[in-house]
């Protein structure tokens, strides 16, 4: 564990507000386009409440655009995403998004006011603010932050700022893109653990979108492999059926991993091919 993180943390993690769970999640024949560009086709996945789901596919194939879908900001050309039976109709609260990006942060305010920012749209106390932010901060290891502006932190530190500000909102359904892409290998593997743990206590429902293969076995009840785009769909589900924690060296773990290895590879190459990258195939 790295030093700056188990030095922050509390515990036994935040206190929850209330015992908010889950929100149950229906793609059902989804289709997104962008002009005359087919992004997604007829994707349908039904993810329970407080199931943790994570989604595969190669560079390009349209992960983002599904789960901004699901998060309200971009409208399917047509096909139906529901959230506990309700349509999703743009963003809400309760669908809370951490983007691939780490600039998605409010620059003007500091790294407490940044993650204060939902309680306080929540009516929360000033008070309440302060203490959620400087517990979910604590949580993702920058608590010693919390009086700095973003553009003071690294890459890797605004990403746990963003993690922490979608986790202070406390939404029954938690959208992450790529979340620990940015991060170093300790603080990532710090991170992996956390964000088992946060899930487990709060029963809420991850969709999670990864490009590593082991991170999704380590934290997925199941998980989506998409095929190449354009008119990207889901290739197929696993089921994740081992054991919490997760034991990488488990035989069923390495069988996992060597089909969705050989399942996502055929995927990239496709992809490849169509970007006229595939150098075995050039030869
Ligand atoms: N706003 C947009 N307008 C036009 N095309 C878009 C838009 N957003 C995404 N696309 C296209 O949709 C496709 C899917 O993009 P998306 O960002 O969802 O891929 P991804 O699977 O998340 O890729 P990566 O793994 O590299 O993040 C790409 O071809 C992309 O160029
Ligand atoms: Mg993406």
């Amino acid at each position: 564990m790295t030093k700056a993180i188990e030095a922050d943390r509390p515990p036994s993690g935040p206190a929850r507000e209330n015992d908010a769970h889950g929100a149950a999640v229906a793609v059902d024949g989804v289709d997104i386009r962008f002009g005359s560009f087919h992004a997604v086709r007829d994707i349908s996945l039904d993810i329970a409440a407080g199931e943790f789901l994570c989604l595969l596919g190669p560079s390009g194939c349209g992960k983002s655009t599904l789960l901004s879908a699901l998060a309200g900001f971009v409208h399917p050309h047509s096909g139906s995403l529901t959230v506990d039976g309700m349509p999703v109709t743009g963003p809400d609260p309760e669908l809370g998004m951490v983007f691939q990006s780490s600039e998605a942060l409010f620059d003007w305010l500091t790294v407490r006011q940044n993650v204060a920012f939902g309680p306080r749209m929540r009516g929360r106390s000033r008070a309440e603010q302060h203490k959620l932010a400087d517990e979910y901060l604590s949580l993702v290891g920058l608590r010693h932050c919390a009086d700095r502006f973003p553009s003071q932190l690294s890459g890797g530190m605004r990403q746990r700022v963003q993690i922490a500000r979608v986790l202070a909102n406390e939404p029954r359904v938690v959208l992450m893109d790529e979340p620990f892409g940015a991060l170093d290998a300790q603080t990532r593997q710090v991170m992996q653990e956390e964000m088992a743990r946060i899930w487990q206590t709060s029963g809420c429902t991850v969709v999670f979108v990864t490009h590593d293969i082991d991170e999704a076995i380590l934290l997925a009840d199941r998980v989506a492999v998409m095929t190449a785009g354009p008119a990207a769909s889901v290739k197929s589900v696993y089921p994740v059926d081992l054991p919490r924690p997760r034991d990488e060296s488990d035989p069923a773990a390495r069988e996992l991993r060597h089909a969705l290895r050989d399942d996502i590879g055929e995927e990239v190459r496709k992809a490849l091919l169509a970007q006229g990258l595939d150098q075995e195939e050039q030869r």
